[in-house]
């Protein structure tokens, strides 16, 4: 079934949320925006998520993100349910919002459902779907996993990290790279662009083919 994936606009939906109503677009703003979804309010995987969320708040304000958090069941619920995931986590604060979606048209259209799981009423769940929306509104990454499995927010860092990188630099980044780490040169750049571009310099891997496509270079 098509649904949003990378590359495609944010739909500007209005929702209702812990802070307020809000328009999409006027939540991501000019910023980094990451919109998560989870199972159901007073779920344990969901409770350690949006809990582990809350105590990485700080490193996403560092980098310019804002936070978005999507459950279906309503906002007195996610009120109550905040006291759990607070309590859970040492007392950390959940300081982004939570939205609701009570009639399930949100988590469609955000390519957010899960379909394996239903409610006690028979009713559609969200997956654990995450999207890193661009401060021009497109999805830049999305992470696409079921309720079975938490994620991994070191790992949301690390792409996030990569994400904003390849947006100041024409580079990539290699696997399993974290931050500080070598970076690679975009194939579209020459090496005569390269020298220009990038002070610290690069080296090229010999390879068999002889081709030198795999350059490595240093950014800040
Ligand atoms: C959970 O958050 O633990 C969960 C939610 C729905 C199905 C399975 C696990």
């Amino acid at each position: 079934m098509p649904g949003l994936t990378i590359g495609d606009s944010l739909p500007n939906l209005q929702i209702d949320t812990t802070h307020g109503t809000i328009k999409l677009h006027d939540y991501v703003a000019d910023s980094f925006t990451i919109i998560f979804s989870h199972p159901g309010d007073f779920t344990p995987v969901c409770t350690t998520e949006l809990g582990a969320m809350a105590a990485y708040s700080h490193k996403f304000a560092e980098r310019g993100v804002k936070l978005l958090g999507l459950s279906c069941d309503d906002l007195n619920s996610h009120k109550e349910w905040i006291k759990d995931i607070e309590a859970y986590n040492n007392g950390k604060k959940v300081t982004y919002p939570i939205g609701a979606d009570p009639t399930r048209e949100i988590i469609k259209q955000l390519n957010m459902v899960d379909p394996d799981e239903r409610d006690p009423s028979g009713d559609i769940v969200p997956s654990r779907a995450l999207h890193i929306v661009g401060p021009d509104k497109k999805i830049k990454l999305s992470f696409l996993y079921p309720a079975s499995t938490g994620r991994n927010l070191d790992e949301v860092i690390r792409a996030l990290d990569s994400l904003q990188k390849a947006c100041k630099y024409k580079i990539a980044t290699p696997a399993n790279w974290k931050e500080g780490e070598e970076v690679v040169i975009a194939p579209s750049v020459s090496d005569d662009e390269a020298r220009k571009m990038f002070p610290a310099g690069f080296k090229t891997a010999h390879l068999p083919s002889n081709k030198h496509y795999l350059r490595f270079t240093h950014v800040q």
